[in-house]
């Protein structure tokens, strides 16, 4: 989690720029829900000098990137930087092609903990998935002999099946060409929205929320901690899209398990973008111990559609970490849904056509979203409280004139602080602040129904009436990091 300049700032880049965003992040509360990585993107650099080391733009960074680095980690930050496995970087900057082992050695002498790797101008060496895998290994072996621990993110844009090689040499690996503003528009320019189609050559930019989460559904169960399909960084707050498209956004991004790095300029923030990205029950879904990504069970084509011939309505569901169980109603439809999914198919992982023990039960619902928490009221924190910030709340956080009135405003709210007790205590605990709103039951047998705006989304935590509290039912606990999910686990 952090924030990347890219969205918004493209190539107009600078320390100040850097050290203004990371002082917004933590002084919104946002570093202490877990937006922690500052992460410059391209345009940084002024070429090779002639020791074939890369040259910081001191126009742009005056002391270098090392004191970008210093200040960052003073204020409890990790500093993320940019490169490409190419001749020129995507802006045409110098690319670390065949300088991999120079370009690893500064960002580890510069104190960096996170590198982007692009994929343009790599001089033709792709189209083979072991042709990709040895370019990017190249970096990976450097990063590694540099001995500093640099959380390495490969953005070859789902090229050459990347989620099948990437998980042995990165962190993440992006599954799609480059995201924009939109929640469902189709374009040219991302040409594959079907990953497994062999006429797709160009994965291209200008992917929609839709379009992204369509790619990546077939191969979702990639991801494992450690090992992340990234779906690109967040539009939240551009402008391009509605309350309720960022809202879905937001949600399928946490419950996909992508890192979420912001794309917004914080220093123009509203309360409603604030509002979104400090929900901490979703981002609880996200950082939830488990580390396994919600899948799509369901996908219905016979909706309303748009002028562009786009509608579809989407179920996702995951196993979570204390026993719980995420749920999403996605609606891309151009209308307003009623949706709806038995236990039996929101269980199928855990065991088809009903055999699942889980389809069985009895579970309580809680609405991520829920309704709007207020801190006259007892905040967040509030046995049936909502998880989202309020207006007012959000509002004054943003226009609080010194730390002490800011800190007020979130103590005030009972905001939920991740530094003070992380996500997997505060989930073990049952922390009301990360699981929503409780607004039904579903009998053993039966079926979630809801009604879905258009473009929008549901969110739910499913919780065994059983079990209460957010704590894991006997047995039904236990991470799977061997990348299966058997019954062997329930
Ligand atoms: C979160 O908790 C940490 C540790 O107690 C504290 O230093 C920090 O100021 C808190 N953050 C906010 C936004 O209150």
């Amino acid at each position: 989690m952090g924030w990347n300049n890219w969205n918004t700032f493209a190539c107009d880049v600078s320390e100040k720029l850097l050290l203004e965003t990371s002082k917004l992040l933590g002084d919104y509360g946002l570093k202490d829900l877990g937006y922690q990585y500052v992460v410059l993107d391209d345009c940084w650099s002024v070429g090779r000098g002639d020791d074939g080391y890369l040259i910081p733009d001191t126009a742009k960074f005056p002391r270098g990137m090392g004191a970008v680095a210093d200040e960052l980690h003073k204020e409890g930050f990790l500093f993320g930087m940019y490169s490409s496995a190419g001749e020129m970087t995507c802006a045409r900057y110098a690319g670390s092609l065949d300088y991999e082992v120079q370009d690893a050695e500064s960002f580890a002498s510069w104190g960096v903990d996170y590198l982007k790797y692009d994929n343009c101008y790599h001089m033709g060496r792709m189209g083979t998935p072991l042709i990709s895998f040895n370019r990017y290994n190249e970096m990976a072996k450097a990063l590694k002999k540099t001995g500093r621990a640099i959380l390495y993110s490969l953005c070859s844009w789902g090229e050459d099946y990347v989620h099948t090689w990437g998980g042995s040499i990165a962190n993440s690996w992006r599954v799609s060409g480059d995201i924009y503003d939109s929640f469902a528009r189709p374009d040219d320019l991302c040409a594959c929205n079907n990953a497994a189609d062999p006429a797709c050559v160009a994965p291209g930019t200008h992917c929609s929320v839709l379009a992204i989460i369509n790619k990546v559904a077939p191969y979702i169960d990639r991801g494992l901690p450690g090992a992340w399909n990234d779906l690109d960084m967040l539009e939240v707050g551009l402008g391009g899209m509605t309350e309720e498209e960022y809202k879905a956004h937001f949600s399928m991004w946490a419950a996909l398990k992508s890192p979420l790095l912001l794309g917004n300029d914080l220093r123009a923030m509203d309360a409603t973008t604030l509002s979104i990205v400090n929900n901490p029950a979703i981002i609880a879904l996200s950082q939830d111990p488990r580390g396994r990504a919600a899948m799509r069970i369901a996908r219905n084509l016979t909706v309303p559609k748009d002028e562009h011939g786009v509608g579809e309505a989407q179920v996702w569901s995951g196993p979570l970490a204390n026993g719980d169980q995420v749920v999403i109603f996605l609606n891309a439809a151009d209308e307003d849904l009623d949706m709806s999914a038995s236990l039996a198919e929101l269980f199928v992982l855990q065991g088809p056509g009903g055999s699942a023990a889980e389809a069985k039960r009895d579970w309580a619902v809680r609405d991520l979203w829920g309704s709007i928490s207020s801190s006259g009221s007892g905040g967040g924190g509030g046995g049936g409280g909502g998880a989202r910030m309020g207006r007012a709340d959000a509002q004054a956080v943003l226009d609080a004139t010194s730390e002490a009135e800011r800190g007020a405003v979130l103590r005030r709210a009972n905001w939920y602080n991740a530094t003070e007790k992380p996500y997997a205590e505060g989930l073990a605990e049952g922390d009301a602040r990360l699981l929503g709103e409780r607004v039904g039951t579903v009998k053993a047998g039966g079926r979630l129904e809801a009604r879905v705006g258009r473009h929008a989304a549901k969110v739910f935590r499913l919780q065994s009436a059983a079990g209460g509290g957010g704590k894991a039912d006997a047995g039904s606990t236990g991470g799977d990091d061997d990348g299966s999910i058997g019954k062997d686990e329930l």
